[in-house]
């Protein structure tokens, strides 16, 4: 039941850029081949900050969904979804907003920050405050244990922990809970299991913090027991609750930021971005003209590839040796900076060439594309029903 799934789902932008291969999806790759995935398209979340223009949501979604396909996500091994085609989230969502403190929603940081970042939209909605919880709901709902997710995603990812943590105590009374707790310790060992219960009491007779903490630490440490009997044990140094929502982990992407074609972030909203699948023409000519080190006004003036924005580029695309090649030719003004451009163009080239290969049986014949989806968000909707069913029994539903 519960199984070391790893989740994670994104908003439609339309297509991707490579900032978004190099930051995200790249580390979708990695995953993939370690757990069974769940990748889905957040349309709903989308909603949260646009809900005044749906009309390229679709195509948004179609989009990206063949991106995420041409970056090499293997619709045979990964589960891929679009969260409005599983309603479950929303009654899941409904039902945790009943006992969500207000407060739990107002302190997560981006809700401030991002009030103040899109000045120009109303946010002061229901939608937008709730949209964490709505995470909260995409990930629970699968009781998921990873989530790769970028730094700024991390506070909602912790609430989420909360959110279960709550759900837990609120409604997960259970009889033979006790038992269940006593079988799963067995499975410490016999050395830790009589250490971990020992704990367990020390805390409950005398509330040593120490005793709790080391409690928790050995079912941390233990390599070779499930995440469902790892969950029991847990909650049972706490108390004696079942659970019924699993308390997901973060795992924190390492994002190699890729620099925009204008020398600050890459992102949609700054207007410079290379595309994963774009034209060959447009990526030369916007490579060529990158601003490069400002001191290097003429071809004979010395620069420093600290200073060069084309500079982040060849950490991610060239080798070593042309590393040096720049670092010399730079500092002593003996290449140019059309010609140190043209390696970062031809390794652009290169890697999209399978983005452009992948892709295109799927815009040939869109059919499949549905077809992947609607397989996906049958496979996440048997998960997502079974929780439902449990969430319901135990809240009396
Ligand atoms: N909130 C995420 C973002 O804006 C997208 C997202 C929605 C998500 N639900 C999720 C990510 C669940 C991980 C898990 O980028
Ligand atoms: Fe940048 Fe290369 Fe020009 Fe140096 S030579 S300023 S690293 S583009």
């Amino acid at each position: 039941m519960f199984a070391s799934r790893v989740l994670s789902g994104m908003r439609p932008t339309g297509a991707l850029h490579l900032g978004h291969y190099h930051g995200v999806l790249k580390n979708w790759l990695d995953l993939q081949n370690e757990y069974p995935c769940f990748f889905f398209v957040a349309d709903w979340h989308a909603l949260t900050t646009h809900y005044d223009d749906t009309s390229k949501l679709q195509d948004f979604t179609h989009e990206m969904i063949i991106d995420w396909l041409a970056a090499g996500i293997d619709p045979n091994n990964s589960t891929l979804f679009i969260q409005s085609k599983v309603p479950e989230h929303a009654e899941l969502f409904l039902l945790l907003s009943m006992g969500t403190p207000l407060t739990w929603l107002e302190r997560v940081p981006t809700y401030k920050d991002q009030i103040e970042k899109l000045k120009d939209k109303d946010l002061s909605t229901y939608g937008f405050l709730g949209y964490p919880l709505l995470q909260a709901a995409d990930i629970l709902i699968y009781r998921a244990q990873y989530i790769p997710v970028g730094e700024d995603q991390v506070p909602h990812i912790e609430m989420t922990r909360e959110i279960a943590r709550r759900f837990n105590h609120l409604y997960g009374k259970e009889t033979n809970f006790e038992q269940n707790a006593i079988l799963a310790s067995r499975k410490l060992g016999s050395k830790l299991s009589k250490l971990y219960l020992e704990l367990r009491n020390e805390y409950h007779e005398q509330g040593n913090l120490e005793s709790l903490n080391q409690a928790k630490n050995i079912v941390e440490e233990s390599q070779n027991i499930s995440i469902y009997d790892s969950e029991l044990l847990f909650s049972y140094i706490e108390g004696a609750r079942k659970i019924i929502l699993a308390e997901p982990k973060a795992l924190l992407t390492k994002a190699a930021r890729l620099i925009g074609v204008d020398g600050q972030k890459m992102s949609k909203s700054y207007g410079n971005t290379i595309t994963m699948r774009e034209d060959k023409l447009s990526v030369e000519k916007k490579i060529k003209t990158m601003p490069t080190d400002p001191a290097r006004i003429r071809r004979f003036d010395k620069g420093d590839p600290e200073k060069c924005p084309v500079w982040s580029f060849h950490k991610i695309y060239t080798d070593e040796e042309t590393h040096e090649w720049v670092k010399k030719g730079c500092t002593t003004a003996s290449i140019g900076c059309i010609e140190c451009k043209k390696p970062v163009i031809n390794a652009i080239l290169k890697e999209q060439e399978i983005f452009f290969e992948r892709a295109q049986p799927y815009l040939d014949d869109s059919s499949l594309v549905k077809n992947i989806i609607a397989s996906g968000c049958d496979k996440a909707r048997v998960i997502a029903r079974e929780t439902m069913e449990d969430v319901r029994e135990v809240m009396g539903l």
